[in-house]
């Protein structure tokens, strides 16, 4: 069977992440015998400078035809002081919103020999670390209304409608149905209406899944839980602003942001595939950067938008093996360690596939 994968390479580090992915994936269909046909389209600033818009119809179109979506990052310097509604990340929000993909899965997990690369005390990680992010990703605050008054005063609308809520909260059930039955729902309801709406849609929601343990927290305290005993979470289910900022932090305690997957779902097989992470301009181009977290999306996208869980398996076997290996690149390397380029992470893990 082929599968057609929309790349969106995008901005900074974005072609190199993405250029190693695709190795990865060539030797999964070489191994398991299928085959993927790859497209490539603009998006971020990448497509503004080649059409003036983040996000072109014509990327839309491909992306919807499409089995699935890659994406590397977009933004960088360049394009800080254009017009905001036409800033790269417009591009970014306007695929997610435009394949309908409201669910985002941000697995956070410490591999065995990167310990020495988490931040945190060997004591607070305990047991290990294993939680998901699952983030809402087409409403909230990113989405409302924006504008300014004539006196310059700036407004967001945030808000949250119980569909919405009540959509991702089943999807943080099943996802720890199949984990360990344990749903940390994260708002800030003491404050915020529409954390209310959020937190009560929950409670109902919750109801109908008992054999699920579920836990709520108010975001600043989940801010505090995340550094002090990550081993306590399972599945995180909050909004998109709180997910964002949550998903960075919950992140970098498995050592590097250039380790986390992410995929984005909806009620469709159609998903969108990125790392948490962000361009990297500061090296981009450098060949410097860790594919890692782009590799794991594929494997992501293998499973979820494909059904291909043995060849997910084998990614994430590969990704493990060359770690366990000692091979790491710049920012998971201690002082002293050989750095490898991205280019060659990405050879060793497609090989190890
Ligand atoms: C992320 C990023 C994006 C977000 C930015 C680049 C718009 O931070 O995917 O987490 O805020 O969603
Ligand atoms: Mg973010």
């Amino acid at each position: 069977m082929e599968y057609r994968i929309a790349l969106l390479k995008g901005d900074g580090i974005g072609p190199e992440i993405i250029d190693e992915t695709v190795k990865c994936l060539d030797a999964v269909s070489e191994k398991f015998g299928h085959s993927f046909a790859y497209e490539e389209l603009l998006i971020g600033g990448a497509a503004i400078d080649e059409t003036g818009e983040p996000l072109p119809k014509a990327t839309i179109d491909a992306c919807l035809a499409s089995d699935a979506v890659l994406m590397g990052a977009v933004g960088g310097p360049k394009w800080d002081t254009i017009d905001p509604a036409i800033r790269p990340e417009v591009g970014l929000l306007g695929i997610r919103k435009a394949l309908g993909t409201f669910v985002n899965i941000r697995p956070a997990k410490l591999y065995a020999p990167l310990a020495d690369a988490c931040p945190l005390k060997p004591e607070r990680i305990g047991e290990g670390l294993d939680l998901v992010v699952c983030r809402e990703l087409t409403g909230d605050v990113y989405f409302g209304r924006k504008w300014r008054d004539e006196d310059g005063t700036g407004h967001d609308d945030m808000n949250y409608t119980i569909p919405e809520i009540e959509r991702i909260a089943r999807w943080g059930y099943a996802l720890a149905r199949q984990r360990r039955n344990h749903v940390t729902c994260i708002d800030k309801a003491n404050v915020l209406e529409t954390s209310r709406v959020w937190r009560e849609t929950f409670e109902r929601i919750a109801s109908e899944y008992p054999d699920v343990r579920t836990d709520y927290l108010y975001v600043d305290n989940a801010a505090m839980q995340l550094v002090l005993n990550p081993g306590q979470f399972d599945v995180i289910v909050t909004g998109n602003l709180f997910g964002d900022i949550l998903s960075d932090e919950a992140s970098c305690i498995t050592g590097s942001i250039g380790m986390l997957p992410s995929a984005s779902l909806g009620d469709t097989s159609l998903g969108l595939y990125e790392p948490i992470h962000g361009s990297a301009p500061d090296i981009a181009g450098q060949n410097k950067a860790n594919p890692i977290a782009t590799i794991l999306s594929a494997a992501m996208m293998l499973r979820y938008s494909f059904g291909l869980s043995a060849e997910a398996d084998a990614v994430e076997a590969a990704v493990s093996a060359v770690l366990d290996a000692g091979h790491r690149t710049g920012d998971i390397a201690k002082p002293g360690e050989t750095i490898l380029t991205c280019s060659e992470m990405g050879n060793l893990i497609a090989s190890a596939i």
